[in-house]
Formats: structure tokens, sequence, C-alpha cells
């Protein structure tokens, strides 16, 4: 279980982002995180793993608390991927970007190595695998920040816009992978279609602070409350367009 008590966040720049967070992420669930640009969705998945310490309030994870002592304890636990994926490809190829994490743990080259076949294979991106990941197009560096994320098993996963840059049919790929998977899910994300047949739960960010929680369904749907903090329904829910009038 992951509880988050009373979290505020600030920038060295003295800028306060997240404002008394508390929530709580059981075992096994998945949990989007949405808001507007700038809400702190980011801010919050950082915290999650100690890349931003809180200035008050506190995390925990497992019954492990989010300090700088205890980072190694909570990366081997959570694993992210990043808004950005270029923050976390640095090796010169595919399969040393997906290997680093499981190496730099001790696991043996034998069993790195059916792991990431086993990556390459759900993804269909055996094809990638000597390339080098500065190379790759966004969507591209996308799957394999992922593969890197999930190589390792963990039993919580922070995803920051997972499919930003993806298209129509990686996405999809993702989608059905992300099902599969039953450890604890945290998505940040704009695609609230995503987040409507992913999510059991979800939660809004306004200005740095939960403006709404609830069941995916009920908050995906109620249209005034996503239009409050700055969104709207998701596509599948929108009217359609008309299209002999465009
Ligand atoms: N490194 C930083 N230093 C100062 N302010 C930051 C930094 N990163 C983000 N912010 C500010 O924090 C706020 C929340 O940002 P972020 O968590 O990235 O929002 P979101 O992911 O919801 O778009 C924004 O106003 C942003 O300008
Ligand atoms: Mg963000």
């Amino acid at each position: 279980m992951i509880v988050i008590d009373k979290l505020s966040v600030q920038y060295s720049d003295g800028k306060q982002v997240l404002h008394q967070v508390s929530c709580r992420v059981n075992d096994g669930e998945s949990v989007g995180i949405i808001g507007a640009n700038g809400a702190g969705k980011s801010t919050l998945l950082k915290s999650f793993v100690g890349l931003l310490m809180p200035s008050q309030g506190r995390i925990e994870i497992h019954g492990v608390e989010v300090n700088q002592k205890n980072v190694r304890k909570i990366r081997e636990m959570v694993g992210v991927v990043f808004q950005n994926p270029d923050d976390q490809l640095f090796m010169s190829n595919v399969y040393d970007d997906i290997a680093f994490g499981p190496r730099n743990y001790g696991m043996t080259e034998e069993w790195v190595k059916q792991r990431i076949y086993h990556m390459f294979h759900a993804f269909g991106i055996e094809h990638l695998e000597k390339s080098h990941s500065n190379k790759l197009s966004g969507g591209e560096k996308r799957i394999v920040a992922i593969a890197t994320a999930l190589v390792m098993e963990p039993s919580i996963l922070l995803f920051d816009e997972p499919t930003s840059f993806l298209d129509p049919r990686m996405r999809r790929r993702l989608i059905e992978l992300l099902k599969e998977l039953e450890m604890t899910k945290i998505i940040a994300t704009h695609d609230l279609d995503m987040a409507l047949e992913l999510c059991d739960r979800v939660i809004i960010l306004k200005e740095g602070s939960i403006y709404a929680e609830g069941q995916a369904k009920d908050i995906l749907t109620n249209e005034t409350l996503l239009l409050e903090a700055g969104l709207e329904l998701p596509y599948c829910l929108q009217k359609c367009m008309d299209i002999g009038k465009v």
C-alpha cells in the first residue's frame, strides 16, 4: 500500500507546487492522475521515488518512508516511466538500456536476456535490439523507456503520460499489456480514454491540490467536473462529429 499524507512539495526556486495532498493507493490498484498542464502530476510522480523530497508531509511505500536513506529500497519496489524518455535512456544501444537496471541489481546475464526478449516480443520491437537509443523515433523511445521500467517486474509502476508519442497500434499494445499486469499502477495522463479503460480510480489534481477523487467511471463521465479542472470528456464519450457538415 502507498500512503501519502499531507504532502507538500516545493522546487528549489521556492515555488510550492503540491499543497497538502493526501491519498492512498491499495496493492494491485490502477489509479489515474489527471489534471490540466501544470497541475502537479509529474511533480507527484517524482515525489514517489524520492526525486523530489517533501517540504511537508510524507509518503510511505509498503511501510518504507520515501527519504534519502531509503531511495535504493524504494527504487527496487517502484518502476518509473518518465514523461520525457530521454531522461531514462543513456546507454549505447536499446538492449543495454533495458539491461541497465537488472545488471545494477546483480541479476545474471541469462535472466536479463530472457526478460529482455520477453519485453521485445511483448511490444514487437525485436528489430530495435541493436539500435542506438538516441536515434529512435519518439514512440520507439517511449516503448523502450517503458521496457526499462517493466523489466525488473517492480511491484509498483508509475507512468507519466505513457501514451504520448505512440501511434494507435503501439498505444493499443501498451494498453493491453498494462491490463495484463497485476502490479499497482499509477498513471498520470491526458489520455482519458486510456484512463477509462485501465484505471479503477481517478484523482484529479488542480493547482497542486486534489480537486476530486473517485471511481474512474464516475469521474470520467462527469463533464462538469472535468471542465472545472481544465479537462474534457474522454473522446469515446463525446458526441460524434457530423462528418457530412465538415
Ligand atoms: N524544476 C522545476 N522548478 C520550478 N518549478 C517547476 C519545475 N518543474 C515543474 N515546475 C512547476 O510546477 C508546476 C507543476 O508542474 P508539473 O508537475 O510538471 O505539472 P503537470 O505534470 O501536471 O503538467 C508547474 O507550474 C511547473 O511550472
Ligand atoms: Mg507532467
